[in-house]
């Protein structure tokens, strides 16, 4: 605390990132990044920049990279907009879409990094509670309001909805930028990006994605949203009062040859659902209820075992995963998906623990 802190930094309550503990042998389950590499193209476009080039600014719009999604997506690039990772995305989204004289709306247990953006730019917001089995009911979200925004699979739970739910949920809600956090989407869930395809963009709705977890560069930051020209260019607006150069060079190159390797990203995102499907079996077969995922985790808790308990004991044996000590949740883990060694581990581990209990 200082007396010099500006009266909104002394009323901020920090989003708490997952640990990046520094410890030796660990199995890290904690912060849903990816168990395989990014593809090698990725890392041998980023070996060859120039580094010599490095003295100059990178390219402030990203031409190259936003022509890259535009073609996988079948989008034009001014329905493109980048940022230094989805969370920054996120941040320019709230300030520049949903900061309006109406509360916002997203669901009661989502990303706790919403509620953090909506303190520090003073966005007034609504929780809409999740249905009994923690799903997102989008009759739930009622106009007016001032913008809805959930991820797709929700997080923490993994849960997913359809498209079709997406586009009715438009259909009644015309007044208002809906957003669609599709971190998570490459593992199964049907993504909106297609509704944003020719003329019959919706002029309301944003799609956001991340390269951190399909394809493995949470460490070079890079995020995207797609949508309406006309709301690209109002993020536009917010990132040139904020920061010309979000993407450096070697992300810019790194993030081209990554969209455009889309064979890696299939492989290794086959890989990580098959991996969950046994997971969610053998923790079936230990007791424990897990609730449907399509996302690279899974959330799931034990009927008599609590949540805070497993996890230290985990955590005792160097695997980290993730609790939330909220309300509603606090049962739960939240466990992502490693390599098929770490899942052996750590089922080795719940059933030393569960028997030892
Ligand atoms: C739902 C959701 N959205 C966005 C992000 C941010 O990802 P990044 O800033 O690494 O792109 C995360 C990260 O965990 C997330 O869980």
């Amino acid at each position: 605390m200082s007396r010099f802190w500006s009266p909104v930094v002394q009323t901020l309550t920090p989003y708490v990132p997952g640990e990046q503990p520094q410890m030796e042998r660990l199995v890290k389950l904690n912060t849903n990044e990816s168990p395989y590499g990014p593809s090698p193209k990725a890392l041998a476009a980023i070996n060859q920049q120039n580094t010599d080039d490095l003295r100059l600014y990178p390219d402030p719009e990203g031409l190259a990279l936003k022509k890259a999604i535009a073609d996988l997506h079948g989008l034009d690039p001014k329905q493109v907009f980048l940022g230094n990772g989805s969370d920054e995305v996120l941040a320019h989204v709230f300030l520049g879409l949903l900061k309006q004289a109406k509360a916002i709306q997203f669901p009661d247990i989502t990303y706790s990094f919403y509620p953090v953006y909506c303190k520090l730019f003073g966005i007034d917001y609504q929780t809409v509670p999740l249905g009994p089995d923690c799903e997102i009911q989008t009759e739930n979200f009622k106009a007016p309001n001032g913008g809805i925004i959930f991820p797709n699979p929700n997080a923490p739970t993994g849960r997913a909805i359809p498209r079709s739910d997406i586009e009715a949920l438009l259909s009644r809600n015309t007044e208002s930028v809906v957003v669609i956090d599709e971190a998570y989407v490459d593992y199964g869930t049907e993504s909106c990006i297609p509704l944003l395809r020719g003329s019959t963009c919706p002029e309301n709705l944003l799609v956001v994605h991340t390269l951190s977890k399909s394809r493995a560069l949470a460490g070079l930051r890079v995020g995207f949203a797609v949508g309406h020209p006309a709301l690209i260019e109002g993020l536009e607006r917010v990132k040139n009062s904020f920061n010309s150069y979000p993407l450096g060079r070697l992300a810019q190159a790194g993030a081209i040859a990554a969209i455009q390797d889309q064979a890696h990203l299939e492989s290794t995102s086959k890989k990580v659902i098959q991996t969950r499907e046994r997971l969610v079996s053998e923790l079936a077969s230990l007791g424990f209820d897990t609730l449907p995922s399509t996302a690279n985790f899974i959330f799931t808790r034990h009927p008599k075992h609590a949540g805070a308990k497993l996890y230290q004991a985990l955590r005792d044996r160097g695997i980290i995963v993730r609790h939330f000590k909220s309300p509603r949740i606090e049962e739960f883990l939240r466990i992502t998906i490693g390599t098929d060694d770490q899942t052996n581990e750590l089922i080795a581990a719940l059933k030393e623990i569960l028997a030892s209990a």
